[in-house]
């Protein structure tokens, strides 16, 4: 009998049980799954970004299916920052994984306000800043697409917080190692990476979008080899820890990521096909690692042949 792998991972500075994280958006404020899931078996909970006031979002349709994935324009909705502290958090902090507070602003000094408030907050272990949404009119992905307005936000953020703080990139770009290595110049411990890809679709019959917003992003299996790719690059050059997301349904999924240089995944659209699947995926990639004799996860990551 093989003995039970070490699932342990360190993603700069912030000790995991276990390399599954759930993707912003995609598993609420937890709370939501609590009788589906075991929530203290997560490597860590990332929530629904959050901006200083409330925010209603973008009117629908918002969601949209199409082959292999979903197209969604949510816009952020969320209940804001203080509503967050006064409703969300009480149950939030009796859980055991680390907690990470996504934010999106607007502004420069939107980010910065929201990590000044999250810096007290005892019960947050660390911030992934969105730079990357591409659902809004302002801001959101504005910060991703462009090295400098990156760093600038990025080091702001930094200033304010000693906490762990990951930075959530955009694949709506040519080059994902330019903005990669400007966060990581700015301070960030992680990269998180990708967020959706600006897509559409239209219905033929009535020539119009198929969501109000027109536009939106595109998540699920179909973008799995984009942000594979996209890991790979990145985790090359970076110095710290890279979070794979994009399309993870399966162990064999997460494990990809992994052999291409990710420390961590997150798990998004895969929670509305099915709302264990962050459970399925961990007991996954144990199984897969006793079978082979592989003591621990670390022992897979970046372990690509070329
Ligand atoms: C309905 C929905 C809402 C999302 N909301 C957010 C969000 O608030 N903040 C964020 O950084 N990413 C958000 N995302 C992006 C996901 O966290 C993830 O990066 C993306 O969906 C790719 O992963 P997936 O293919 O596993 O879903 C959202 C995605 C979906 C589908």
């Amino acid at each position: 009998m093989s003995m039970k792998p070490d699932l342990t991972v360190d993603i700069g500075g912030l000790p995991l049980q276990n390399p599954v994280l759930t993707a912003s958006g995609t598993f609420g404020y937890a709370r939501e799954f609590e009788h589906l899931v075991d929530l203290n078996r997560l490597g860590a909970i990332i929530v629904k970004g959050l901006s200083l006031e409330p925010t209603k979002g973008n009117p629908p349709p918002r969601i949209a299916e199409t082959p292999c994935g979903m197209l969604n324009a949510i816009g952020l909705e969320n209940v804001g920052i203080e509503a967050f502290v006064n409703e969300k958090l009480p149950f939030l902090q009796t859980l055991s994984p680390p907690l990470i507070v996504n934010i999106y602003g607007k502004l420069e000094d939107d980010y910065n306000r929201l990590a000044t408030r999250i810096e007290d907050l005892e019960a947050v272990a660390g911030i992934e800043v969105n730079i990357s949404c591409p659902n809004v009119k302002a801001g959101g992905m504005a910060f991703g697409v462009d090295p400098q307005a990156a760093f600038s936000v990025i080091r702001a953020v930094r200033e304010q917080t000693r906490k762990f703080l990951a930075v959530k990139l955009s694949p709506n770009v040519s080059d994902i190692t330019e903005i990669a290595r400007a966060v990581e110049d700015a301070g960030a411990d992680c990269i998180s990476l990708i967020n959706t890809l600006s897509a559409m679709a239209i219905d033929i019959e009535t020539r119009r979008p198929r969501l109000a917003n027109i536009t939106g992003g595109l998540s699920g299996p179909a973008i799995k080899p984009v942000a594979l790719r996209m890991v790979w690059q990145v985790a090359r050059i970076a110095k710290v820890p890279v979070i794979g997301i994009g399309g993870i349904m399966t162990a064999a999924d997460a494990l990809e990521f992994f052999i291409a240089g990710a420390s961590a995944v997150q798990v998004g659209t895969a929670n509305f096909v099915n709302p264990h699947v962050t459970t399925d995926i961990i007991v996954g990639i144990e199984k897969f690692l006793a079978d082979r004799n592989i003591a621990k996860i670390s022992d897979l990551i970046g372990s690509l042949e070329t």
